[in-house]
């Protein structure tokens, strides 16, 4: 009888994680509250545990928050005047930094010089990392999105991030709690697969 209340419960331990990944969406909007200690601790952990050749853990995370968002904010804006941003650009990286109570950002620590290991895994497994965190803020409540653009390659920015010469900022993940009171914004439906497999048997 355990026995087959252990199995029950991990097959709707399963079905939900399914959900999940089958109907998860990014969303632009979000509440005032961002993920507490524990709830970020639980996201990294999961970012640590992506696919990752060499066990380099090439990446880096960056939490933003409170008041370290005018820091972000300033970042942009010098970004925006770097990249001689049009006006409709530069009040989007101006935007940014007030859009979401959290953003993360994430440095792909790029070792150039790993005989194994070439640079584009690196960058997929930092790409994984990414993905990883988005899943666990959705599992905990949490809206998300990944955010690049060209200020991401901004000088100050990346100055703030600690980046290396050949390190890059693949993203910004902003985060916060959804706009809404029914929680996160889930697709309706799984996407349809046809025409994306074949197979081999
Ligand atoms: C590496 C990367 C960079 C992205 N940069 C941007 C961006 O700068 N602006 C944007 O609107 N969406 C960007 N996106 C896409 C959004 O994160 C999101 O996936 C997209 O809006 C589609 O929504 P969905 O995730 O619900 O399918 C980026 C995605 C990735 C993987």
């Amino acid at each position: 009888m355990l026995f087959l209340m252990q199995f029950l419960h991990k097959v709707q331990q399963t079905m939900e994680i399914l959900d999940l990944l089958h109907r998860r969406r990014s969303n632009k909007k979000f509440g005032e509250i961002a993920p507490s200690a524990e709830q970020v601790e639980n996201m990294i952990k999961a970012a640590l545990r992506a696919p990752d050749h060499g066990k380099m853990k090439p990446y880096h995370f960056v939490v933003i928050e409170k008041s370290g968002m005018s820091k972000l904010r300033e970042c942009l804006a010098a970004a925006a005047v770097e990249f001689n941003m049009d006006e409709k650009n530069a009040a989007k990286a101006d935007k940014l930094s007030s859009q979401a109570p959290m953003v993360i950002g994430i440095v792909a620590k790029i070792d150039h010089e790993s005989p194994k290991v070439p640079a584009w895994e690196q960058i997929v497994s930092a790409g994984c990392a990414t993905y990883a965190m988005q899943l666990a803020a959705n599992a905990q409540g949490f809206e998300t999105v990944w955010i690049s653009k060209k200020w991401v390659d901004g000088t100050l920015l990346r100055e703030t991030f600690g980046c290396r010469v050949g390190d890059k900022v693949i993203g910004l993940l902003l985060v916060g709690s959804p706009k809404e009171d029914e929680g996160i914004s889930l697709a309706r439906e799984a996407e349809a697969t046809e025409g994306f497999v074949s197979v081999i048997r």
